[in-house]
């Protein structure tokens, strides 16, 4: 009997962007033990996405090509794998694909090799065959990276989370920031970086619901939306002020949520109180060699570097949130999968407010 075919996007080698992506027919996964088919209602692109396709995890990530990208999906089970009994056609779920980031928290001294040590980790996760990403009509997803999606999550808002919001959530409580029940400290001071793109319009969110005082940064149109979403100061990173990170009212911070990028560690310094640290989402040279000398020479102030961890307890946690409209979920664009180029073109080009969605 002929395959089921379906629509999908991907990309046959390193480089290209969205002139890169092509739009094919290829055959629908099968799942695997412990998999589920889902039929595809939303995915969601982050930067991590074209960061492989530039190969910045070269020669192991992709493990082999052709490649289709994308790894936060929400959609629907259709059919299930030998051995799975918690899901059942007709289920909505929210899911992190096989095909993604997995890691544990903040950096060892091993991470000031990151980008190998993270598909190190990446491959001794990813034992099995890759089954196929998030731009398709289809896709398998592992059960322990899949959990339900409460009727009150859209699709598009499903899928912003797995990457963005763990990623907000976890750097978070690295930070120090509890969620599990009152902190009895005192009132943190959290400055959140580029606080309008996909991780910082959640980490926002969950420093405010963590009790924080956040400062946060952003482009002049988006001060508005930021302070919605909770910020108690906000600056416009265009700014004389917003460049030196100052907070308005003098404060230092307890911790930096970094989600900008290359922000030199000299202009952070004079901002931080003294065990202030800056949780780096996207560290290079300099942030690493930074991070090995506030090991070496026992600073209070440190650099930690971060790589987002995949938990279904943590996935359920955040759903929760939404569920009960105490964490918002931005979306800047919606695209057609026909149409996937344009939203990846959007995602490279790095100005997006909140999360950029495709829509098989
Ligand atoms: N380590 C990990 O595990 C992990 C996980 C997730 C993400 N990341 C990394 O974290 C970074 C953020 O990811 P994301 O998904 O949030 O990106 P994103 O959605 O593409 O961020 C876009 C937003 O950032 C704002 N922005 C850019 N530069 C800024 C600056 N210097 N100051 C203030 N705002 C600025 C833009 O505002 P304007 O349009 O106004 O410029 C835009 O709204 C990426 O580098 C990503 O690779 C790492």
């Amino acid at each position: 009997m002929a395959e089921k075919l379906m629509c999908a996007v991907q990309y046959d080698s390193y480089g290209g962007g969205a002139a890169g992506l092509k739009q094919v027919e290829v055959p629908v996964p099968t799942p695997s033990k412990g998999e589920v088919l889902l039929k595809l209602e939303a995915t969601t692109l982050n930067p991590i996405d074209w960061k492989i396709q530039k190969g910045l995890f070269r020669p192991l990530m992709p493990k082999r090509f052709p490649y289709i990208p994308a790894t936060d999906v929400a959609g629907e089970v259709v059919e299930v794998g030998p051995g799975v009994e918690n899901f059942k056609p007709g289920d909505k779920v929210i899911a992190s694909l096989n095909v993604g980031i997995d890691g544990g928290g903040s950096c060892s001294i091993l991470h000031l090799f990151y980008g190998f040590s993270l598909i190190v980790v990446m491959n001794i996760l990813d034992k099995k065959k890759q089954t196929g990403g998030g731009l398709a009509e289809y896709a398998v997803a592992k059960i322990d990276m899949t959990v339900h999606r409460p009727a009150e999550i859209s699709a598009a808002e499903g899928a912003s989370f797995p990457i963005a919001g763990l990623t907000a959530h976890g750097a978070l409580t690295l930070a120090g920031l509890k969620f599990d029940g009152p902190d009895p400290g005192p009132q943190k001071n959290i400055l959140v970086t580029a606080a309008s793109g996909g991780v910082g319009h959640f980490a926002v969110q969950l420093a405010k619901l963590g009790n924080a005082h956040v400062t946060a940064t952003c482009g002049v149109r988006n001060i508005d939306l930021v302070r919605s979403l909770g910020a108690d100061e906000v600056l416009d990173y265009k700014t004389p002020a917003g460049a030196v990170l100052k907070s308005p009212s003098g404060k230092k911070y307890d911790a930096v949520i970094q989600c900008a990028s290359a922000i030199p560690w000299s202009v952070f310094e004079p901002n931080l109180n003294s065990t202030g640290k800056v949780i780096d989402l996207t560290p290079g040279t300099s942030a690493m060699w930074t991070y090995a000398v506030k090991k070496l020479t026992l600073s209070k102030k440190q650099l930690v570097p971060f790589m987002n961890s995949v938990k279904a307890e943590n996935l359920v946690y955040l759903a929760e949130l939404v569920k009960q409209g105490n964490l918002k979920v931005v979306i800047d664009c919606k695209h057609a999968l026909n149409d996937a180029e344009a939203a990846w073109a959007k995602s490279i080009d790095g100005h997006a407010t909140g999360k950029i969605v495709v829509e098989p």
